[in-house]
């Protein structure tokens, strides 16, 4: 009766996630280090900004008049967005979607069949296989090496281009590695791209959090062939219920319109963005601004003091992130015996802390990740126990 991927889709739980409910349903509290739920983080947009912008936006959209597009002053605002930091693209090649997950189905229906290749960068983060499934695309990998603080592989990604691949994605800030690819890395990629006649798309929903203030090395700017830049409120303005992303297509003008007319056709098959959350795009962009910067600074500080923990013990090793939200921890300890697996679930029974195998993410063995974007009253009570486990572990 069912597609043999509905056969995949089980969502089966692990050993894990079994754990965290067997110790939830003896009545402890689980702190979640892990979740990307920024608004679980206390990183909230203020009520009464939502309130204000939502009503104005409400009371442009009673007479429903969608553009398969998305809203021209949604789509202005993405263009101004990406002037103000130096990247020009038009309204119109700008497709606005319910968030970066569907841009990325989008994208991968848009180039590839089935089949297909799309190269990813490993690690990844889990969402990526459940999307190219979903999309009936085979996912291929390139290196991102630790040994050089999580540089992608450029030898290893031409490499591994086939006749099949589609598409090279590069996702910058990196989620879990929070690697930023500089801006020689991305005249490279976009230098292969355009000798192997490949599209480029460029997820960028942390394009706002670097731990070291400046501009964001963009693709859009590279000189690949084609360029879909992802992004959307969901990080950005800490509004992942919203439901707004966009695709912003740069590259090739022939090309670029080529895809814009196939991506308005898919867009308009279901019409999917909310139209208040349209209209109020202008206005989360103007009135976030500020809002965005003071989460950018807390998401700093709180690097600061998750640093601060861990360069106080020798239970494990880290590459600094330049961006994004997580730290990956390797916990090899030199011997090379360390199960991460073991070592997540000690954490998980003795501190009642939820952290991630590097195995979710495609890692080599011996790491976990943490989302080190909490409170600060949770990274000083978390990290203390949590290394001390590690430490323990490790001998
Ligand atoms: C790297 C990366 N890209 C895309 C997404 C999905 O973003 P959205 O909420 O806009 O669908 C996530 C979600 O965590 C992510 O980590």
């Amino acid at each position: 009766m069912f597609s043999d991927i509905a056969s995949k889709l089980h969502g089966e739980s692990n050993d894990l996630y079994r754990l965290r409910d067997e110790l939830r349903a003896r009545g402890h509290e689980i702190r979640d280090l892990i979740s990307g739920n920024i608004n679980e983080c206390g990183y909230v947009f203020p009520q009464n900004l939502i309130e204000e912008i939502m009503s104005r936006a409400s009371r442009e959209c009673r007479v429903y008049r969608p553009d398969s597009l998305g809203r021209l002053s949604a789509r202005e605002a993405v263009s101004d967005f990406y002037a103000a930091a130096g990247v020009t693209i038009d309204p119109g090649d700008i497709l606005i979607t319910p968030g970066s997950s569907l841009a990325y189905w989008y994208c991968f229906k848009l180039l590839a069949d089935a089949g297909d290749e799309i190269l990813c960068p490993r690690p990844s983060y889990p969402l990526f296989d459940y999307i190219a499934l979903l999309a009936g695309v085979k996912l291929t990998s390139y290196r991102m090496s630790e040994e050089n603080g999580w540089a992608i592989d450029l030898e290893y990604l031409e490499a591994n281009i086939t006749t099949r691949t589609r598409a090279i994605a590069l996702i910058s800030p990196h989620n879990p590695t929070g690697y930023v690819a500089s801006a020689e890395e991305i005249a490279a990629i976009s230098d292969i791209a355009r000798r192997h006649n490949l599209p480029i798309i460029s997820d960028e929903v942390f394009s706002e959090f670097l731990i070291e203030p400046g501009e964001l090395p963009r693709p859009a700017t590279g000189g690949a062939p084609l360029v879909f830049t992802l992004n959307g409120f969901s990080k950005m303005l800490a509004l992942p219920g919203m439901k707004f992303g966009w695709v912003a297509v740069s590259g090739d003008a022939g090309r670029v319109r080529q895809a814009m007319r196939a991506l308005e056709l898919i867009s308009d098959t279901f019409l999917p963005v909310n139209e208040i959350a349209q209209a109020a795009a202008p206005e989360f962009f103007q009135l976030g601004n500020a809002v965005r910067f003071e989460f950018a600074m807390r998401i700093r500080k709180a690097w600061l003091l998750t640093e601060k923990h861990l360069s106080e013990t020798n239970a494990c090793r880290y590459e600094k992130p330049r961006g994004g939200f997580h730290v990956v921890l390797n916990i090899d300890g030199g011997n090379g015996v360390c199960d991460e697996e073991k070592a997540a679930q000690s954490i998980l029974r003795e501190n009642h802390l939820l952290v991630h195998p590097g195995y979710f993410y495609d890692m080599d063995p011996h790491h976990l990740i943490i989302c080190f974007v909490q409170k600060p009253e949770i990274i000083n009570a978390a990290f203390p126990e949590l290394l001390k486990t590690l430490q323990n572990y490790a001998r």
